[in-house]
């Protein structure tokens, strides 16, 4: 069943809390209400509104915002080691990882704590602490908006890399993701090779499921602002990839300077976009309702009353600084409206 509503604010569907209206927001719960809403209303400008944990509003929509709010779970397949789950994209992410770990399934712990809906995980690939979403995702199942059907992707199809999938790009404007697919495994599987998670694990007693969880989830809320109490959009910047002969350069002037290796990418290497807006002498910084956060420089927040176009000055500031001082190029990894 469908909801429809007409002129909505959208203050509490975007977790940056910027007021903007839309001309219609329908809510989906499954592939008929999609076939329905396309073959009826065929609406010609839409975007998939998850959480609104990604997305920054820069004026009213005046097209047509589609949620999905499916929440169905279930096993598909048990074979006492692997577990297959099905989940529907209305479910909210965190539930996700709180159910896994209660059932005693390795895979997505390390995802603790992400604001996301499940419907939004593989669009954005999202990933922290050594993980990402494609590393249990098997299947994402999609309407097919062009030919009102739903299509299964297979993972290796969905042309998944770091914060980023085909639905980014292909897929953009066709596909709007109904369920996916896990495979989880009861047995023990600890990720703890990022930053701090090894020392708070170990300060909780151990790698169990349960504790690893804590300590991500401690050591996210000791960094990232809650979004209910400060707007926010989690990271908005991605991390920038630059070539191994920028870093190298960057590493003499700046040998303490955090740098990742980019997967099957022997030329390349990830920076940490928050150090570089730290060092660009940006964290902590406010302009009006706008700032960067005092904890993470990645994040950008909404003191409160912001726009969304406070928020883009404020992006294109910190972009024109880190240019400057560094000779790097970072850009947001929010989808902008
Ligand atoms: N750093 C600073 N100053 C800052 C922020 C970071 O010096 O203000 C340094 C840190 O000390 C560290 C490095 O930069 O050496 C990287 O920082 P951190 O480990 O906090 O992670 P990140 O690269 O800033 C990424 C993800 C986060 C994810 C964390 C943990 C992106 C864009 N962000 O952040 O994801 O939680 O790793 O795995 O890849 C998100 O996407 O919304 C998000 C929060």
């Amino acid at each position: 069943m469908k909801r429809i509503y007409h002129n909505i604010n959208l203050v509490e569907r975007n977790s940056f809390g910027v007021r903007q209206m839309a001309s219609t927001l329908v809510e989906v719960e499954s592939a008929d209400d999609l076939r329905q809403l396309f073959t009826e209303e065929r609406p010609t400008k839409w975007y998939v509104l998850g959480a609104g944990n990604n997305t920054l509003f820069t004026k009213d929509y005046d097209g047509m915002l589609i949620t999905p709010v499916g929440r169905g779970i279930e096993i598909l397949d048990d074979d006492g080691e692997r577990v297959v789950v099905r989940v529907e994209a209305g479910y909210d992410w965190d539930e996700l990882v709180a159910w896994s770990v209660e059932q005693g399934l390795w895979g997505i712990e390390n995802l603790s704590a992400i604001p996301s809906s499940v419907g939004a995980a593989p669009v954005q690939n999202i990933g922290a602490y050594g993980a990402e979403a494609k590393d249990a995702i098997t299947v994402v199942e999609y309407f097919d908006t062009n030919k009102l059907e739903v299509v299964r992707l297979e993972n290796k199809d969905c042309s998944f890399a770091y914060r980023e999938s085909v639905f980014k790009h292909e897929l953009k404007g066709v596909a709007i993701i109904l369920a996916v697919e896990l495979e989880l495994h009861r047995t023990a599987k600890p990720n703890l090779g990022y930053g701090d998670v090894i020392k708070e694990v170990e300060a909780r007693g151990g790698a169990t499921l349960k504790n690893i969880r804590d300590a991500i989830c401690a050591i996210r809320a000791s960094k990232l602002p809650d979004p209910k109490v400060l707007g926010n959009a989690g990271s908005f910047f991605k991390n920038p990839i630059v070539g191994a002969e920028v870093a190298e350069a960057l590493l003499k002037e700046y040998p303490e300077m955090p740098k990742y290796p980019v997967p099957n990418s022997s030329d390349k290497v990830k920076l940490a976009a928050g150090w570089l807006i730290d060092k660009a002498g940006l964290k902590g910084y406010r302009s009006g309702s706008v700032g960067v956060h005092e904890r993470q420089a990645l994040v950008l927040v909404n003191h409160g009353g912001a726009t969304g176009d406070d928020v883009i000055r404020l992006s294109k500031m910190v972009c024109d600084a880190v240019k400057e001082k560094f000779g790097v190029e970072i850009s947001p990894e929010v989808n902008i409206l």
